[in-house]
C-alpha cells in the first residue's frame, strides 16, 4: 500500500499525540501506515474491551457513555449513550444489529477515512463495546465503495481480530459472542442517511425510511439497530478505559461537549489536513495550523462541517467549534471539517456546484428535493452566466424554504438548503449581479418571423 497517496493526512507529529490527550490518534506513527494487531495490542489495544466484557454490565457501559456526553460525530451530534439506552428497551436478547456508518461522502469530509485506513482495530474495539452495550451479536461496517484502501485495512483487521479471539464466540473468556461483516456500498451519498443505509444493507433500493419507527426500534431486518459514525465508535474504548470525567475534561473550558474531535481543513489554505484537538477548538486555530490562507489571499467565507452546512464569515472564526455554538451561529458543526473559501472565489459558483451534487444524490422520494434541487441548479446556472431573470432570487428563497426541516422524509434536503440559504444571506449581491439588466422582460419582445 503506497502511503504517499494518502489524502487523509494527520498533520500532528507523533510527539504531540499522547494517550492522555489524543485518544483517537495517539497510536499512529508518522508514516500513515495501518496499525496492525500486534502494534495495537502493544499500545493498550483491546484493554478497554476486556475490562468492559469482564467487569461491567451493558447498563454500566451506557451510563458511562451518557455521563461522558459522547455526541455522535456523524453530523447531528446526538448523544451516543442516549441512543444506546433507547435501543435497549425490550426483552429479546440478542436484540438486533450494530451498524457502523462508514459511508463518508459529505463534500469536504475525509476524517473517517483516516481512522478506517490506519486504525481499524480501534473501530473494531469500539464496536465490540457498542455491541455489548446494545445486546447485539452482530455488527456491520457499511463502507463507502470508493474507499478501497479502507476496505483492505478493515478486511485484514477483522481477520486478525477473529484469529486472535477478539471477534467470534466467547470474546476474552467473557461469554459474549460478537462478529462483524464488512459491507461495501455502491457509492451514493444517500446511503449515509441511516435508514437508507439499512435499506441498502438489506439489498433494497437506498431510499430513506419514514420515521417512526426509528432504527433503534425497528431497523435492519425489523430488529432494533444502532447506527453510529466511525469516529463515534472510536471514542468508546478510551471512555471506558479512563472514565466519563476524564473524557469530559479533555475539552476543558472550551466546550460543554466532551472529548476531542478529528477536525480538518481543506480548500484555499496552505496545508490542508487533519488534526485531533479538544472539541471546542476555534476555526482560527485550525486555520493557523493549516498554515493560513494559500498565496496570502484573504478569507471570504468557510463551511464548518461539510457541504451540507451553512457558510460562516471571517468574524465567526473565533467561536468554539462545537455542536451548540455553531448551531447558534445559524450553521451546523456537521463533520467538523472546514472548507475555506478565499476572496477570489465565487460563492455563487460554489453553491451551484454543491447543489448539483445534492440534486444528483437525491433519492427522489419527496417533491421539494426531487424537483426543487434541479430547479435550484437551473437558476443558479443562469445567474452564474449572467442570464438570471427578475424574481430568480425570490424563487431561490422559496425553494430554499421548501427544502427546509420537516418538509421531507430525510435530512438530505435541509442539508442542501443550508449552503444555499446562508449564501443568499451573506453574499446576496453576488447572486443579484447575475440578473440580466435591464430585466429581460423589458427587451424580450420576440423578433417577428421573417425579419432577419
Ligand atoms: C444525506 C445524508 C448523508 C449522511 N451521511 C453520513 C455519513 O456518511 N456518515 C455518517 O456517519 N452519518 C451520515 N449521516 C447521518 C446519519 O444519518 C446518522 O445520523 C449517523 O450515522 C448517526 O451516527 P452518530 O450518531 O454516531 O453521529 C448522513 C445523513 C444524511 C441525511
Ligand atoms: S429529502 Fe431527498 S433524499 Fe431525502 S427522502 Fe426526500 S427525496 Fe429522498
Amino acid at each position: 500500500m503506497s502511503v504517499s497517496r494518502y489524502r487523509s493526512q494527520l498533520r500532528q507529529s507523533a510527539a504531540e499525540r499522547r494517550a492522555e490527550t489524543h485518544p483517537l490518534t495517539w497510536r499512529l506513527g508518522e508514516d500513515g501506515a495501518m496499525v496492525g494487531l500486534g502494534e495495537y495490542l502493544d499500545k493498550d489495544g483491546y484493554v478497554a474491551a476486556r475490562k468492559v466484557l469482564n467487569h461491567q454490565s451493558p447498563d454500566d457501559v451506557v451510563a458511562t457513555m451518557k455521563d461522558a456526553n459522547v455526541r455522535g460525530r456523524g453530523g447531528a451530534g446526538f448523544s451516543a449513550g442516549m441512543k444506546w439506552s433507547l435501543t435497549m428497551k425490550g426483552q429479546d436478547i440478542p436484540r438486533g444489529y450494530l451498524v457502523c456508518n462508514a459511508d463518508e461522502m459529505e463534500p469536504g469530509t475525509f476524517k473517517d477515512r483516516l481512522l478506517l485506513e490506519q486504525l481499524p482495530h480501534l473501530l473494531i474495539e469500539g464496536m465490540i463495546i457498542g455491541g455489548y452495550a446494545n445486546h447485539s451479536r452482530f455488527g456491520y461496517i457499511f463502507l463507502r465503495g470508493e474507499y478501497v484502501e479502507a476496505a483492505r485495512a478493515l478486511a485484514r483487521a477483522i481477520d486478525e481480530a477473529r484469529a486472535a479471539g477478539w471477534l467470534g464466540n466467547d470474546i476474552a473468556d467473557s461469554g459474549y459472542d460478537f462478529d462483524i461483516a464488512l459491507h461495501t456500498g455502491a457509492g451514493r451519498y444517500i446511503c449515509g442517511e441511516e435508514t437508507a443505509l439499512i435499506n441498502s444493507l438489506e439489498g433494497n433500493r437506498a431510499n430513506p425510511r419514514a420515521k417512526p419507527p426509528f432504527p433503534g426500534q425497528s431497523g435492519a431486518w425489523g430488529k432494533p439497530t444502532v447506527v453510529n459514525n466511525v469516529e463515534t465508535f472510536c471514542n468508546a474504548p478510551a471512555v471506558m478505559l479512563h472514565g466519563a470525567r476524564w473524557y469530559q475534561d479533555l475539552s476543558g473550558e472550551l466546550s460543554n461537549d466532551g472529548g476531542t474531535k478529528l477536525y480538518g481543513v481543506s480548500g484555499k489554505v496552505a496545508m490542508p489536513g487533519l488534526w485531533e484537538l479538544p472539541i471546542g477548538t476555534s476555526g482560527s486555530e485550525l486555520l493557523e495550523r493549516a498554515g493560513g490562507m494559500r498565496d496570502g489571499r484573504a478569507l471570504k467565507a468557510w463551511l464548518p462541517g461539510g457541504g451540507s452546512t451553512g457558510f460562516l464569515l471571517p468574524e465567526h472564526l473565533d467561536a468554539p467549534l462545537d455542536f451548540d455554538t455553531i448551531g447558534e451561529l445559524g450553521s451546523r458543526m456537521g463533520t467538523g471539517l472546514l472548507t475555506v473559501v478565499n476572496e477570489d472565489q465565487s460563492v455563487l459558483s460554489l453553491v451551484r456546484n454543491l447543489e448539483q451534487f445534492f440534486a444528483r444524490e437525491s433519492c427522489g422520494w419527496c417533491t421539494p428535493c426531487r424537483d426543487g434541487l434541479p430547479w435550484t441548479v437551473k437558476i443558479l446556472q443562469a445567474l452564474e452566466h449572467g442570464e438570471g431573470e427578475r424574481g430568480d432570487l425570490e424563487m431561490l428563497d422559496k425553494l430554499g424554504g421548501d427544502l427546509g426541516p420537516g418538509k421531507t422524509f430525510c435530512a438530505h434536503a435541509p442539508g442542501a438548503a443550508m449552503p444555499l440559504q446562508s449564501a443568499l444571506k451573506y453574499f446576496r449581491e453576488e447572486f443579484e449581479r447575475g440578473v440580466v439588466h435591464p430585466p429581460r422582460a423589458a427587451h424580450a419582445d420576440p423578433i417577428p418571423v421573417g425579419v432577419v
